[in-house]
């Protein structure tokens, strides 16, 4: 088994730009009786966890699939809510368990809710940008920016009596908001046309969608973080769900290329407010290879390879569907999100994707003209000087998707994995080979 004790919050924790299979971990490793709930902390529906439950390949956003284990499931205060992206996953979610969600889905009475006219400044914001992030559109960005300059609005809110109020009132500041941006001349967005009639939609029924939503989720709004802190007292472990990587993180990643939430280990307890004296063990969870969605600085990034890789390793986005870039595996980026995290040990996925290859590239170093650089740099500018040195292992050139267990993998991956292993310094301690639960190995 991984190294996952008893008695804390521990973590699972994407050490590159999201989409390790952090979902397949938290599904496969919840199912454990030691855990009471399984939290996330952090993003909000930007994310896409992809799980195998029962024969079944399942996308969840929001709500941890540790819920099909009859674990609840806690979306802490750091984390934005779509309401109707949640309500339409508590259908599916509802599908597939025969507990009701009442007594499983609990929401922090302090998550900022999204509302439409994020999901528009989303894409008006991207209109204007020269250098696009590429966002997922999901109004998270903006979202989070309001919740900084407080004008956001909290899901607790929804407990108000005056709830309408308040919201008919925001509505008309943030619309009011938008029309000045899309009014102003100086302001370059192409598609203004298009944008003011979304927000003559958005003004017509967003008091309506909301009330609506509201009733649906009364019930399950509460204090996450109260709740957790008893659990603790009580000796009770809780699973906290990483979304999104180090990568990506709002101040460590590779800024302004990131999303807007912070995504390292510190934020599990910014994130369900709770005292880091809590922390148990945190896995951290890299493919054996590398992948990005959206723009932004991709060092190791590959043509003819990434396209093998993408096409083998399914690699479309899990929210968006947009394609994403493959690449070989970036030790010095690896080990920038090893120190940001401190796991106590490494998952390594989607081993099985580099199965056909007859050599397996591994970006060991950056160079800037003849100087080695060993450290993942910090700001764009310098990304830009650097070019990554590589490299390369023997493949093993057969399929290890039957294989489960260490003795049945290939001589060639068992060294591939004792090669990464040293280069970062940290226990490799779960393996995948595909993306079923049963195609894990535990070393
Ligand atoms: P997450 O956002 O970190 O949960 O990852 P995603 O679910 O967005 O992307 C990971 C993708 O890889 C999903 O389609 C998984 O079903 C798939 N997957 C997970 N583990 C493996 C594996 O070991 N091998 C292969 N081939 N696919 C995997
Ligand atoms: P999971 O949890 C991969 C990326 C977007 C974009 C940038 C900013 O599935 O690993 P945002 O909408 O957050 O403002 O977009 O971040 N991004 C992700 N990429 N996996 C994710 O989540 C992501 N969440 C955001 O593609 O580049
Ligand atoms: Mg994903």
């Amino acid at each position: 088994m991984s190294k996952l004790g008893l008695g804390k919050i521990n973590g699972i924790i994407g050490l590159q730009w999201g989409d390790e299979a952090k979902g397949k971990l938290v599904h496969k490793l919840s199912n454990n009786s030691i855990y009471k709930a399984v939290a996330r902390f952090a993003g909000g529906n930007n994310a896409g966890h992809t799980i195998v439950h029962e024969g079944k390949t399942i996308v969840t956003h929001l709500i941890s699939s540790g819920i099909l284990w009859g674990k609840k499931a806690i979306l802490g205060s750091g984390v934005v809510i779509d309401p109707k992206s949640l309500i339409d996953e508590m259908g599916v979610i509802q599908s597939l368990t025969k507990e009701s969600l009442r007594t499983k889905l609990l929401i922090d009475s302090r998550c900022q809710i999204i509302f439409p006219w994020h999901i528009l400044l989303d894409q008006i914001l991207e209109d204007m940008r020269s250098s696009k992030i590429d966002t997922t559109k999901r109004g998270i960005g903006p979202a989070l920016t309001e919740k900084v300059s407080r004008d956001g609005i909290l899901i607790g809110d929804m407990l108000n009596p005056s709830f309408e109020q308040i919201l008919a009132e925001k509505k008309e500041e943030r619309i009011c908001y938008i029309n000045h941006l899309l009014n102003n001349n100086y302001v370059p967005v192409v598609n203004k046309d298009s944008y003011r009639k979304k927000l003559l939609e958005i003004d017509k029924s967003v008091v309506e969608d909301y009330l609506r939503y509201a009733e649906i989720l009364k019930p399950y709004i509460t204090d996450t973080s109260s709740w957790i802190y008893e659990a603790l007292r009580d000796g009770k472990t809780i699973l906290a769900e990483g979304a999104q990587g180090a990568l990506l993180d709002n101040t460590f990643g590779t800024y302004p290329d990131v999303t807007s939430s912070s995504t390292i280990v510190g934020s599990i307890f910014t994130g369900l407010g709770i005292s880091p004296k809590y922390l148990g063990d945190v896995l951290g969870v890299t493919k054996a290879y590398a992948t990005r969605v959206g723009n932004g600085i991709f060092l190791t990034e590959l043509g003819d390879i990434g396209e093998i890789l993408a096409k083998k390793g399914n690699e479309f986005g899990a929210t968006t569907g947009r394609k994403r870039r493959c690449g070989a595996i970036d030790i010095p980026a690896l080990r920038h999100a090893i120190r940001l995290n401190s796991p106590n040990s490494i998952a390594l996925m989607k081993l099985d994707v580099l199965d056909t290859l007859d050599q397996i590239p591994i970006c060991t170093y950056y160079v800037e003209g003849f100087k080695v650089i060993n450290n993942f740099p910090t700001l764009q500018y310098e990304w830009n000087n650097v070019e990554p040195h590589y490299e390369y292992l023997p493949g093993w050139e057969r399929s290890t998707r039957n294989c489960r267990k260490y003795s049945e993998l290939p001589r060639e991956l068992i060294r591939y994995i004792n090669y990464i292993q040293d280069l970062i310094n940290v226990e490799i301690s779960v393996l995948s080979v595909g993306p079923s639960p049963e195609e894990t190995i535990f070393l």
